[in-house]
């Protein structure tokens, strides 16, 4: 029999908007100019990449002129990484934590091959980093602090506000991964004491294969790529404009009615954990519950293997998962996890769940039942 499909893994991907694909279609078919193009129809392409840049920067609270855009948000935390240590030849070092993206792990690792220095925080069992650590944490030598906003996994937001100002107290600059924070949490960040901030698109609807990178002095900024003037020379190479247009369009429709979307998302979750909790004995959440973002819930089902969890679920139609989609095929249980100290054991019991604004009731009442019936055989 086949089953309906029900998504609840939107911290990996979300499905981009009817208004967003409409947007992307129109930008592909009548608007396919370069931007590059001093004609009218480059002009056109110039028009719509400003729109966006505007609607993008609105959602965020930035100003136009700080925005870079990239094809992603792995390019966007690299990005940030390579600016503050490429010209270093002193040993500088980087700070970040234990359970950042992949894209800064991996990032760190190549860093180090080169010799920086990377010192990597330990977080709290709630998922938190410790401020006073981090104050004492941050040197002379230290080029870079990155903690991100919102964690993938466990939906954690750390406390990105004090954070930046303990940096700029120190005279370091902060660089947030904020790919799970945008539309999800309001926020101005001009307000706040961050440097640098990267984001994806396709975490609020926006096309995959699109990100920005914010920089609150994009004279901090060095390019990874080398060729043509795009983005000022930050980052060059012809823009993806019908996904840059459909990034904005999104953005747009997003901060239109950002409360209330959050408001919607943590009610989804809400309902989906009481439940869960309530019928599943042994379950638990993981992370902190009071520091996190409205689309999230890390569940830990005692005993029950949730790699198996995970696949029934999936041939049950629901689609969730055990680590973040970048991580998903590695062999080893989530790092998020037993770096908050689970045991491996735990952290394979442990399943997240992701919601999004096309999430319904009824989509939650049926997967905590089919839960409910799949952790009842699985635990006997
Ligand atoms: C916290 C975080 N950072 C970075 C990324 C990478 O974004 P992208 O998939 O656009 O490379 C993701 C996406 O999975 C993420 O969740």
């Amino acid at each position: 029999m086949k089953h309906k499909e029900i998504y609840f893994d939107n911290n990996a991907t979300t499905r981009p908007l009817p208004e967003v694909r409409e947007e992307v279609l129109k930008v592909m078919d009548s608007e396919f100019g370069n931007p590059s193009s001093a004609h009218s129809t480059g002009e056109r392409a110039r028009r719509h990449m400003a729109q966006a840049r505007k609607q993008l920067s609105e959602l965020i609270g930035s100003d136009t002129s700080k925005i870079t855009f990239t094809g992603s948000g792995t390019e966007s935390n690299n990005m940030a990484f390579y600016s503050r240590t490429r010209d270093k030849t002193d040993g500088c070092q980087i700070l970040t934590t234990t359970v950042e993206h992949s894209s800064i792990q991996k990032m760190c690792n190549f860093l180090e091959l080169n010799g920086v220095k990377v010192n990597k925080l330990e977080v709290n069992p709630d998922g938190l980093i410790d401020l006073d650590k981090l104050r004492k944490a941050i040197n002379d030598s230290t080029s870079l602090v990155s903690v991100q906003w919102v964690n993938n996994e466990t939906g954690v937001i750390q406390p990105i506000s004090e954070i930046g100002e303990i940096c700029t107290e120190m005279g370091v600059p902060l660089h947030t991964d904020a790919a799970q924070a945008v539309g999800k949490i309001e926020m101005d960040i001009q307000e706040l004491p961050i440097d640098f901030f990267s984001l994806t698109g396709h975490k609020f609807h926006s096309p995959q294969g699109v990100g920005a990178l914010y920089c609150k002095d994009r004279l901090l900024l060095a390019p990874m790529l080398f060729g043509g003037f795009q983005e000022e020379g930050f980052r060059p190479g012809t823009e993806n404009v019908p996904g840059i247009a459909g990034m904005g369009k999104a953005a747009e429709i997003r901060r239109n009615n950002l409360p209330e979307l959050i408001s919607r998302m943590k009610e989804l979750r809400d309902r989906f954990e009481a439940m869960v909790l309530d019928f599943v004995p042994g379950s638990k959440v993981n992370g902190d519950t009071k520091n996190r973002v409205c689309n999230t819930s890390n569940i830990m089902f005692d005993g029950i293997d949730g790699r198996r969890l995970v696949k029934e679920l999936d041939q049950n139609g629901v689609r969730c998962s055990q680590s973040s989609a970048c991580t998903n095929f590695e062999m080893s249980p989530s790092y998020v996890l037993c770096a908050m100290g689970l045991t491996e054991e735990e952290a394979y019991s442990s399943i997240r769940f992701s919601f999004s604004v096309e999430n319904t009731y009824e989509e939650i009442d049926s997967v905590v039942k089919i839960i409910r019936e799949l952790t009842d055989k699985l635990q006997n």
